[in-house]
């Protein structure tokens, strides 16, 4: 187990994982007259921030909602500057990254990207394998209704295929067929903006997870928003159901 951080207000030991619907950045943006693509940028500042003080809290899996399967729907333009961006970050950070010891992944619908962008993953992946400082799982073109549907077929064809028994599906099976197979279920969402939703995000793997919203735009949260997060999250009293 990791060291627990002197940065928090109390002795608990940090979420394991921390999943963030990064919301806001078009916003921030509009606020100050400023086109999109700004917001955007501003909001690859504020990642810097948060893997940063996520290695320094001590957390485990930091998860970032980059881009859905349903942001696909945004006009063309943006979605072409989104991409930009993505490549920008891709090239410039994986170096920085892997100094850190983060550990970069991705999941999502990777036919969709653009083949460029799919090969930078690809080659981010293995460029930062083994790193133990943290886990940074971008989810990126994804969606969780998707995910829990391909991971549906999955099993199917497991059964089809005389591999596996009805009756041996269980949570733990299906959990193995998930994009997030072996990674653990997130302790924390945060979400800014203000918005209240989850958008499907990692619906099957937030069963017990806290939700903190905050109203701070994106590009404004820091890893001192992420701090107070985590402070908020050792405030509650997590029961998974069972009497306190
Ligand atoms: C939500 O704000 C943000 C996005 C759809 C894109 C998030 C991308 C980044 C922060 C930059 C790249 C990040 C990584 C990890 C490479 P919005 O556009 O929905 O803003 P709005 O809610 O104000 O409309």
């Amino acid at each position: 187990m990791k060291l627990v951080s002197s940065l928090l207000e109390t002795s608990l030991p940090p979420p394991v994982h921390v999943g963030i619907i990064m919301d806001g950045n078009r916003r921030w943006a509009k606020g100050r007259g400023r086109p999109r693509i700004d917001g955007h940028l501003r909001g690859m500042e504020a990642v810097r921030k948060v893997v940063k003080g996520s290695i320094a809290l001590g957390v485990e899996y930091l998860t970032l909602y980059a881009f859905s399967i349903e942001n696909w729907k945004r006009p063309a333009a943006e979605i072409r500057s989104l991409m930009g961006l993505l490549r920008l970050y891709l090239r410039q950070e994986i170096k920085d990254l892997d100094q850190q010891g983060v550990q970069v992944l991705f999941i999502g619908h990777r036919t969709l990207l653009p083949d460029d962008i799919v090969s930078l993953i690809e080659e981010a992946e293995e460029q930062t394998k083994g790193n133990t400082n943290l886990n940074l799982v971008v989810a990126l073109s994804y969606g969780a209704r998707q995910e829990i549907t391909a991971a549906a077929q999955s099993v199917a064809r497991q059964v089809e295929a005389g591999e596996l028994d009805v009756s041996e599906i269980d949570e733990t099976v299906f959990m193995k067929h998930l994009e997030t197979a072996g990674m653990p279920d997130p302790d924390l969402v945060i979400r800014t903006s203000g918005e209240q939703r989850i958008s499907n995000f990692l619906l099957w793997q937030v069963a017990y997870a806290e939700f903190i919203f905050v109203d701070t735009l994106w590009p404004d949260f820091s890893d001192d928003d992420l701090r107070e997060a985590i402070n908020e999250y050792h405030r509650r009293e997590r029961r998974y159901g069972a009497a306190g």
